[in-house]
């Protein structure tokens, strides 16, 4: 049978977190990532990123802390309910104690010796994970949050053209990435927690936050402040790969749109319609409001991560995107079967 982890309890994840993290138990065979799928998931508890990691082990360090807390006060409690109960014969009330300056001291000591533990672990955590600059070497993007997918900005440190796309952002393994965060609308999160926590998208400032992914893979995450209709669907994926395999997804992604005269039925379909004043398509168009498709069939999925791209999905998308995704700000076009095969052709064509 396949379990995904979407449909395990949490407490059951929680309760496998304690065991692998907060007591000390080395977790590498039970919770390290082995798989592309188990990468895949959205669990906080296979960090493959610096900031990730950190945020994991303080979280552990709480949990076991207060399972510590819970075991010793709930013991003693039990302890003292069974052993002082009343017995056979007992009667009136047991000795009172009053004014004991070793319990005093003791309940007012451990606690606050705790708190400050937990306040310097929480102040390290915050300063490594919130930095203020970014780290040496390291790529710069800038994320815009539109209801409801992501925009992501590239530019080229040697000033060659900005890779623009939408949804997928390709990653090199082993290097810092440094996240500008603004929003085009409402307040977003972006939140992938395998690499980092979350980072809110603010409309009229920019946020910053980064990770390293010290893996290849594909990471999943997830808008993480409701936004409106579509928040749950407007999903997050990172794909870390190695450099040269990033640079040469860096030099497709800003290479001019692809022109080929066959299918410019469908480049005249979608130049007469609406699409152009939503979606850019280089040379072509330069609409903002919607994802840029120069380099469309180059990403995996459609509609912010909840389909696989393909022609199917991407001729269902035209008919009605608010079949998939009601309420986001696609109409359908009622566009006619020519219109639609000839816009598919075209559309799939940029790669
Ligand atoms: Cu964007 Cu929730």
């Amino acid at each position: 049978m396949r379990v995904s982890t979407a449909h395990v309890p949490s407490c059951l994840i929680i309760a496998a977190w304690i065991a692998c993290g907060a007591f000390g138990v080395d977790a590498a065979p039970v919770c390290a990532p082995t798989s592309e799928a188990q990468l895949q998931s959205t669990s906080i508890l296979t960090p493959v990123s610096p900031p990730a990691r950190e945020i994991q082990s303080l979280a552990a360090l709480v949990v076991g802390i207060c399972a510590a807390i819970f075991i010793v006060v709930e013991g003693a409690l039990l302890w003292a309910i069974i052993r002082y109960r009343r017995r056979a014969g007992e009667r009136g009330e047991p000795v009172q104690v009053f004014g004991s300056n070793p319990i005093e001291l003791a309940w007012t000591v451990i606690p606050l010796v705790i708190v400050f533990v937990l306040a310097l672990a929480t102040v390290r955590t915050i300063k490594d994970v919130q930095r203020t600059e970014p780290p040496e070497g390291a790529l710069a993007v800038d994320v815009i949050g539109h209801q409801w997918w992501w925009e992501y900005r590239i530019a080229d440190e040697k000033g060659g053209a900005a890779v623009v796309t939408a949804n997928e952002l390709i990653v090199p393994v082993g290097r810092p990435v440094w996240l500008r965060l603004a929003s085009a609308d409402v307040i977003h999160s972006w939140w992938v927690p395998a690499l980092n926590g979350k980072t809110d998208l603010v409309p009229g400032r920019f946020n910053n936050t980064w990770f390293e992914a010290e893996k290849a893979g594909t990471y999943l995450g997830q808008c993480a402040e409701y936004c409106g209709t579509q928040h749950a669907n407007m999903l997050l994926r990172v794909r870390a790969v190695d450099e040269a395999q990033f640079e040469s997804w860096r030099r497709a992604q800003t290479a001019p749109a692809r022109e080929d005269p066959s299918f410019a039925a469908g480049r005249a379909v979608f130049l007469r319609l609406a699409c152009m004043n939503c979606h850019a398509i280089d040379g072509s168009s330069a609409g903002a409001f919607g994802p840029n498709l120069t380099h469309l069939m180059s990403r995996e999925t459609i509609a912010a991560g909840m389909a696989p791209l393909n022609r199917d999905t991407l001729r269902a998308w035209l008919v009605d995107p608010q079949q998939l995704k009601p309420g986001c700000n696609m109409p359908s076009l009622q566009l006619t079967d020519p219109e639609l095969d000839a816009l598919v052709d075209y559309l799939s064509s940029l790669h």
